[in-house]
């Protein structure tokens, strides 16, 4: 079994580090406060996030997941955020009792499967979802607390909370947690730009409602030690200047460090026994191969000067606006960066962490660096 994973939450023995992280998200949950998280994407907010509530849950906590990303409508909303709180009730049969003096036009129904287990579903019964079915449902986190435990929950991709507005869902979400005593909200996601506007300007619904709180790639030393592990066990000798390597032509993005590695593994399985540069610039080549029709098709059908800007950014993506930078790239000028930047960051080819802008998809990068 290859002992590198990405593209999903990594758990248990596949988490390495984060503690420091970890115990901040704890601490100020409990303390009875709400987080705003946000990172780039593929640094491991969800698989943090999920470590946090293993520890929540041990104090005692119930803890819900919630992920916007699927949702499309207010129903579809309304029926994976009840799927949502059902998932942590040990006594559903309760909380359809609860539900259902709770929420007025919709049905909450309880079958049971094959093997005994009950199953939660909802009936909209033909009525009509709106404000006030939603406020109603925003209200069932609280009433589930009881009136010893505590609730957590925990909203994935909330830039996408924009979805909603057709109700004012954040307003309306805002004033929940101000109501709420028993109820404590994480709020996490990638769109960093968006998420800064909901939480930081005054205008905005959520301003000043949650503590901030980012992350960056893993520590290098943490990560070479996790992977002299990990190839051990297959008895695969790393050393450092390769892990350094591996490191750095994946920006230190976890997902791709994990990605990179898996491929290495895959190659290198019944053959080598010691990762070489050589045997990294291979399987580097044979990724960025893998997805050369998409990259070419990606960079083609940018404008000039988003091609230009993304030149430049491969070798720097400090201080953008500046004469220097404009003269040392040849760029026509900061206004035409300005929308050049905008539109990438919006296609999510390009993010920006405090004051730098980088190619989220470092194999896209070597990509440009070795094709134009
Ligand atoms: N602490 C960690 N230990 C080991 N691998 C990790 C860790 N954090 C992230 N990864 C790697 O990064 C991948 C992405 O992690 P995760 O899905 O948690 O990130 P995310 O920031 O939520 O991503 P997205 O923005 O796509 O939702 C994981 O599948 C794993 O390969
Ligand atoms: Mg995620």
């Amino acid at each position: 079994m290859n002992p590198f994973n990405y593209g999903t939450i990594v758990k248990g023995d596949n988490f390495y580090d984060r503690k420091e992280e970890c115990k901040r998200i704890v601490r100020v949950l409990s303390g009875g406060n709400n987080i705003v998280l946000y990172a780039p994407r593929r640094f491991g907010k969800t698989s943090l996030v999920f470590k946090a509530m293993e520890e929540l849950e041990k104090k005692g906590f119930i803890c819900v997941y919630f992920d916007f990303m699927p949702v499309f409508s207010l129903e579809s909303f309304v029926r994976l955020y009840s799927k949502a709180l059902a998932k942590k009730q040990a006594n559903l049969q309760k909380f359809v009792q609860t539900f259902a003096s709770l929420i007025k036009n919709i049905r909450p129904v309880l079958t049971f499967g094959h093997d005994g287990k009950p199953e939660f579903s909802i009936d909209f019964m033909g009525g009509k979802i709106d404000e006030t079915t939603v406020s109603q449902l925003l209200d069932l986190p609280e009433k589930i607390a009881g009136f010893r435990k505590r609730v957590l929950v925990f909203l994935d991709e909330f830039q996408d909370v924009e979805k909603l507005e057709k109700i004012n869902f954040e307003a309306l979400l805002r004033s929940k947690i101000q109501q709420q005593e028993k109820t404590n909200y994480l709020f996490l996601g990638s769109k960093t730009h968006i998420l800064k506007e909901l939480f930081n300007s005054k205008k905005k619904a959520f301003y000043n409602a949650a503590f901030q709180m980012t992350i960056i790639g893993l520590p290098k030393v943490d990560t070479m030690e996790y992977l002299r592990r990990k190839f051990a066990e297959s008895n695969i000798v790393i050393n450092d200047e390769e892990a350094l390597y591996i490191i750095s032509v994946t920006s230190n993005i976890p997902h791709y460090i994990q990605l990179l590695s898996s491929e290495i593994w895959q190659y290198m399985i019944n053959t080598s026994k010691t990762v070489t540069k050589e045997i990294i610039d291979k399987c580097i080549n044979l990724l960025i191969e893998l997805k050369s029709d998409y990259y070419i098709e990606l960079f083609d059908k940018q404008s000039r000067s988003k091609k230009q800007l993304l030149q430049a950014l491969i070798k720097n993506g400090e201080n953008i606006f500046s004469t220097a930078y404009i003269r040392t790239n040849n760029l026509s000028g900061a206004a035409t960066i300005q929308r050049a930047i905008s539109g990438l960051i919006l296609e999510g080819i390009v993010e920006k962490t405090n004051s730098e802008y980088f190619i989220t998809d470092p194999f896209f990068k070597l990509f440009i660096e070795k094709n134009t």
